[in-house]
């Protein structure tokens, strides 16, 4: 692992007073209010979420059938940092910095591919898979190639999701792998294919970008489609109340009698949830007539189509949905202050064919409009947010609950985090 975050003194100065500022701000924020306007344009408190954030915790990169086979390598661009998952010959995951030890010229540009080694297009240093230098042309008889491996990134993967953490010390990801396998390891997601994928840039501070997915209030007047079939009461989108509910409570105890954990599941933390929700009476798919979307359901042993959604989300990279037919991953990551790419994938059981088990446009049309509605509402956000006149509100404690609970897990984490950093930097920090 290497160092993060070496800075020239003028950039580091300008830093420190971000972080200075940003402490403060989090320690007079007013609760379940919203952020203020600098949380969300700022570049030095946009780099400040880069490296207090999404360069310390684990991010959903992709999942296991994208690398399935040796050699099968996925790659993202985490902030500054270009980062290759690749699957060794033992059939181990490993992720590297995807930047040459040569000359730091990036060795994987496709987003997806399948090597022998890799190898560095500019001058072809070549890297085993485990990322061991293999050959450097020319470089005289001083050259010690057991010294110039690519630097790792720590890897894990669980129930067929693939995960980095850029953390020189990486958080444990054991409570993470002990929490989500349980509900996610029966529907087999290894044993998929990605039958479509589509990347939007959303131009809305990443922050909005998830503000937005944590609540259901704006759901009836932005998305027709998906309110067909994803019911709009916070309990199901929220973080409380699912358990006084006994329509969802009953539906937990049908679902785990067949061997499917349900019920929901927040992490100590906040950080991480995951639960089962049903959808609207009568739909067991993100269809527009609530059917199935696949003929080959994801899980062969269980003949019940409605399995509800399995809802995952984790901070801050990552929700997702599983259902009986097609499961359905969002991933988030950071491009600027106001900048957030989003990338979703519908997958299939691996043998599913298109055309004859399932119809592409049937089965993506209603979250493609949810994205696009998604998108067009929170760049309109950006927008008046980036206005000085912006003051925050407070947000509706009977929609917005989980648009507080992310708010609330963010400022605990970043409140907590710099003042750690500026105890063991010997800052003041009251
Ligand atoms: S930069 Fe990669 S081989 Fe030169
Ligand atoms: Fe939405």
């Amino acid at each position: 692992m290497i160092d993060n975050g070496k800075q020239d003194p003028i950039q580091q100065d300008r830093m420190n007073h971000a972080r200075a500022e940003m402490l403060g701000r989090l320690r007079r924020r007013k609760h379940e209010t919203a952020l203020e306007r600098e949380f969300y344009c700022s570049p030095e408190e946009y780099q400040v979420d880069l490296e207090m954030i999404w360069y310390r915790d684990w991010l959903f990169v992709g999942h296991d059938c994208e690398v399935l086979n040796p050699g099968d390598y996925l790659t993202v661009q985490i902030g500054e940092y270009p980062v290759v998952v690749v699957r060794d010959r033992s059939g181990g995951l490993n992720a590297f910095h995807n930047s040459c030890r040569h000359r730091g010229s990036r060795i994987c540009s496709a987003e997806r591919g399948s090597v022998t080694r890799l190898v560095c297009p500019y001058h072809q240093w070549t890297y085993h898979l485990d990322g061991r230098l293999f050959a450097a042309r020319d470089m005289g008889t001083e050259f010690d190639k057991t010294q110039w491996g690519l630097h790792r990134v720590h890897c894990a993967s669980v129930g067929g999701y693939v995960w980095v953490c850029l953390a020189k010390v990486a958080p444990d990801f054991e409570p993470i792998r002990k929490h989500i396998e349980p509900y996610f390891l029966p529907h087999k997601l290894h044993q998929t294919k990605i039958a479509f994928e589509t990347t939007i840039v959303e131009r809305a501070n990443w922050k909005l970008v998830w503000e937005n997915n944590r609540e259901c209030y704006h759901c009836s007047a932005n998305h027709p489609e998906l309110i067909r079939t994803f019911p709009e009461t916070p309990t199901v989108t929220g973080v409380e109340g699912a358990e006084r509910n006994p329509l969802i409570t009953a539906k937990w105890s049908h679902w785990e009698d067949l061997g499917l954990p349900s019920r929901f599941h927040l992490s100590d933390n906040g950080q991480y949830r995951t639960s089962r929700m049903p959808l609207v009476e009568g739909a067991v798919s993100f269809t527009m007539d609530g059917k199935a979307a696949v003929r080959r359901p994801l899980i062969d042993s269980i003949a019940e189509p409605d399995l509800g959604t399995l809802l995952l989300f984790h901070y801050p990279s990552t929700w997702n949905h599983v259902l009986a037919d097609h499961a359905i991953s969002f991933r988030l990551l950071p491009m600027s202050p106001t900048e957030t790419l989003l990338t979703t994938k519908w997958l299939v059981h691996k043998d599913a064919v298109e055309g004859v088990d399932y119809d592409l446009k049937r089965m993506t049309e209603v979250w493609l409009a949810t994205n696009e509605a998604d998108r067009r509402v929170c760049q309109e956000n950006q927008i008046g947010v980036n206005s000085p006149a912006y003051d925050p509100a407070p947000y509706s404690p009977v929609h917005e609950g989980g648009v507080i609970q992310f708010v609330d897990w963010y400022c605990t984490e970043l409140e907590g985090r710099l003042a750690q950093d500026a105890r063991s930097s010997g800052s003041r920090v009251d």
